[in-house]
Formats: structure tokens, C-alpha cells, sequence
């Protein structure tokens, strides 16, 4: 039996870290589905298909591994993926709290679909989406924080605004 598993997210956009859990989530699992959640209430930097575009470029060496994005309800898009599981990050004690909420809540859905946390690689424990994109902002190297094809677009996209 084929044993598929959805990384959830907003990716906006994919960090070193997110790599590092989805590499390691595709050692794993048969198949990975990195989904990014089409929230139109946030204010992304990057829009949905750049971030898509930026997940499919970073992870394009990992056979396994495909990039898709969803709206509303995960445990819904879960089901209609026949995946079995969702993989989540934990970097610190700080996360646990609301990842413990979603687990439950998603459980509670579908008591069918289990949720796996992975301890993020402890280099990249300090590491976010808004830390890299600060960073990048006033110009700083973002070289060991992000993958190429990320660091190149957050150039562009912060050149263009200035
Ligand atoms: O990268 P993020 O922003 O921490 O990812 C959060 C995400 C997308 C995993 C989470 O917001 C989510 O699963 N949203 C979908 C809505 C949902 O199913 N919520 C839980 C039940 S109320």
C-alpha cells in the first residue's frame, strides 16, 4: 500500500528549513504532497503560483515529491488526495502549543488521518517565512537561509518595490 503524506503551509516563501523536513518526509513516505494554502485573508508577499513556482525549482530533485495548493478545510483536502497523513515542523517548545490544537482539531475530523512531527534540523530552529523576508527587506544575505531560486526572487521582489 502506497503510503502518500500532505506538508501543509503558506510557504511565503519556502525556507531552508521547510526543505529540510520535506526531504526528510520523502525518505519516509511513498509520495509527498507540499501544499500551499490559497488564504485570500492574508497579505503574502508572493502570490500563490510564485510560491508554487518556488516550491516545484527548490524540491525538483526529490522524485517523490510533488507541489499543489488547496483551500479551506486541510483534513478535506487530505481525503481527496487519499493521503493518509500530514507532516508538520516543530522548532521550538513555542510551536507546540498551536500545532497540538491543529493535530487535534484535524484528528477530531478524521480520526483516519494521523499527524507526524518532525524535529526541524536544530541549525534552522531560529529560522521563518517573516525572518527571511525581514532579513532579505534591508538587503542582508539570505544565501544559507533559502534556496537559490528563493534567494534570486526575494531580490527581485524587493528591487522592484524600491
Ligand atoms: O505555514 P503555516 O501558515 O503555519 O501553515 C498553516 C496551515 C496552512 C497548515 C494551517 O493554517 C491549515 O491547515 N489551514 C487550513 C484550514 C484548517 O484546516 N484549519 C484547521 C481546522 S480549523
Amino acid at each position: 500500500m502506497s503510503r502518500t503524506a500532505i506538508i501543509p503551509g503558506s510557504f511565503d516563501p519556502v525556507t531552508l528549513g521547510h526543505l529540510d523536513i520535506i526531504t526528510r518526509g520523502a525518505k519516509v513516505f511513498d509520495r509527498i504532497i507540499v501544499s500551499v494554502l490559497n488564504n485570500q485573508h492574508k497579505n503574502p508577499l508572493f502570490t500563490i503560483e510564485e510560491r508554487i513556482e518556488l516550491l516545484k525549482e527548490s524540491t525538483a530533485s526529490l522524485e517523490n515529491v510533488e507541489v499543489d495548493s488547496f483551500n479551506g478545510l486541510l483534513i478535506d483536502y487530505v481525503k481527496e488526495k487519499n493521503a493518509n497523513a500530514i507532516i508538520k515542523g516543530l522548532r521550538a517548545v513555542s510551536d507546540f502549543e498551536y500545532e497540538l490544537q491543529m493535530a487535534s482539531i484535524n484528528r477530531k475530523l478524521d480520526e483516519n488521518v494521523e499527524t507526524f512531527f518532525m524535529m526541524t534540523n536544530n541549525q534552522f530552529s531560529y529560522l521563518s517565512s517573516s525572518i527571511v523576508k525581514e532579513v532579505a527587506k534591508y538587503g542582508a544575505p539570505v544565501n544559507d537561509l533559502v534556496s537559490p531560486p528563493v534567494e534570486r526572487a526575494l531580490r527581485k521582489k524587493f528591487s522592484e518595490r524600491t
